[in-house]
């Protein structure tokens, strides 16, 4: 049998993602116990879930029965809690696979999203493993967009959609209200991912005036429970669509994408929404105290942002050295091995603790890292 005439050529030839370490592998491999990594690599919420979710899962009945494929009791709370008809909300296991959902739902091999980078990896992934192109508008050195330019691109190469983060990871900057109207005059799918959404200013989302853009519309937004509920593990995340999309994304979804376990902890997570924006603004509050702590370190210089993580340019420091470094320490902050990015890191807001041992660990380390 000849394997290079059975896989998929496209997939063939794509390069492979690299996976990261789960965190008994890291504990296992530094001979540091799990509970003392301070991980601060992956924007997680480090909280975890709320009390009352921890409860409910110890608790969690009919495990054995499939899950019920419309996760009715979560869209109806989902539906209530941002006051928008629960027939526009679908959920998946994580924005992740909605990301790709969107992609099965409108790309034929050969078409094309936008995209603009730096950004989140997984719309350039999910776009090479649909067989369709990406087309790079690069944000500027200050990660803004090319309004301009993505309008020119759109005339030219008439994309299928524009895939753009607000907060963007990995600066955490917000897409402008003006932009965002600019972007939704183009012809193409607007699919605006608010991973982050719960640590920007409310009302800094298009969500509070819904009614725009629905019905023949063409705005999508993503939002997930990974960051603000801190459910990454479970995966949950949900869209809401515009009319026109739904049927289409229901006949193609997997029917039991989203397990009992995490459909529960959403539902309960929502019953106790002011338990999380508190939590959220407790991570808000160590943002700042973690950002003056860093703009206090002479070779870092970090970036304004409105989510749970900050990015730094790192001068005169090699990034890639002070990042092993502190993982052998047990921190683990995220580097970016890209053109544009290679100087710069990402660190995820953390508990107080956790900003302490880290601001410590760059401290005195700060001598050994230097290219000089
Ligand atoms: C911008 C952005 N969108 C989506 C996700 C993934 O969300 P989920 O965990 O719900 O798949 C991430 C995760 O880091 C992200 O940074």
């Amino acid at each position: 049998m000849d394997t290079n005439t059975i896989l998929r050529p496209h997939i063939a030839n794509m390069e492979a993602y690299t996976p990261i370490l789960p965190f008994d592998v890291l504990s296992e491999q530094l001979g540091i116990p799990a509970g003392q990594i301070v991980k601060l690599d992956a924007n997680e919420n480090p909280y975890g879930p709320l009390p009352d979710v921890q409860a409910a899962l110890a608790n969690l009945r009919y495990t054995h029965i499939y899950p019920d494929p419309e996760s009715r009791h979560l869209r109806a709370a989902l539906a209530a809690y941002h006051g928008i008809p629960a027939e526009n909300i679908l959920i998946g296991a994580g924005a992740d696979e909605l990301i790709d959902l969107v992609m099965r739902l409108i790309l034929e091999p050969g078409d094309c999203i936008v995209n603009c980078p730096p950004t989140f990896g997984m719309y350039s992934f999910d776009a090479a493993v649909n067989n369709a192109r990406t087309i790079s508008v690069p944000r500027d050195r200050n990660f803004n967009l090319d309004v301009e330019r993505i309008a020119a691109v759109v005339a030219e190469s008439i994309p299928k959609a524009i895939f753009l983060a607000s907060p963007n990871n990995p600066d955490g900057g917000l897409v402008s209200p003006e932009m965002l109207d600019a972007l939704l005059e183009l012809p193409t799918l607007l699919i605006l991912d608010e991973a982050y959404i719960d640590f920007a200013p409310p009302g800094t989302s298009p969500l509070s005036q819904w009614e725009r853009g629905w019905g023949e519309g063409n705005l999508v937004m993503l939002r997930t429970f990974s960051k603000w509920a801190g459910l990454a593990g479970l995966r949950l995340g949900y869209g809401i669509f515009p009319d026109w999309m739904m049927p289409h994304l229901w006949k193609i979804k997997q029917p039991y994408n989203v397990s009992v376990a995490a459909e529960r902890a959403g539902v309960v997570s929502l019953e106790h929404v002011d338990q999380l924006q508190i939590r959220a603004q407790k991570i808000i509050v160590e943002r700042e105290r973690l950002f003056i702590a860093l703009q206090k370190l002479p070779w870092l210089q970090p970036y304004p942002t409105q989510a749970n993580f900050i990015l730094c340019k790192v001068i005169d420091r090699d990034a890639a050295l002070l990042k092993a470094d502190l993982a052998q320490q047990g921190i683990f902050i995220r580097y970016f091995n890209k053109p544009g990015l290679d100087d710069h890191i990402r660190i995820s807001v953390g508990t107080p603790e956790q900003t302490d041992l880290l601001i410590a660990a760059l401290k005195r380390g700060a001598y050994a890292y230097s290219n000089d």
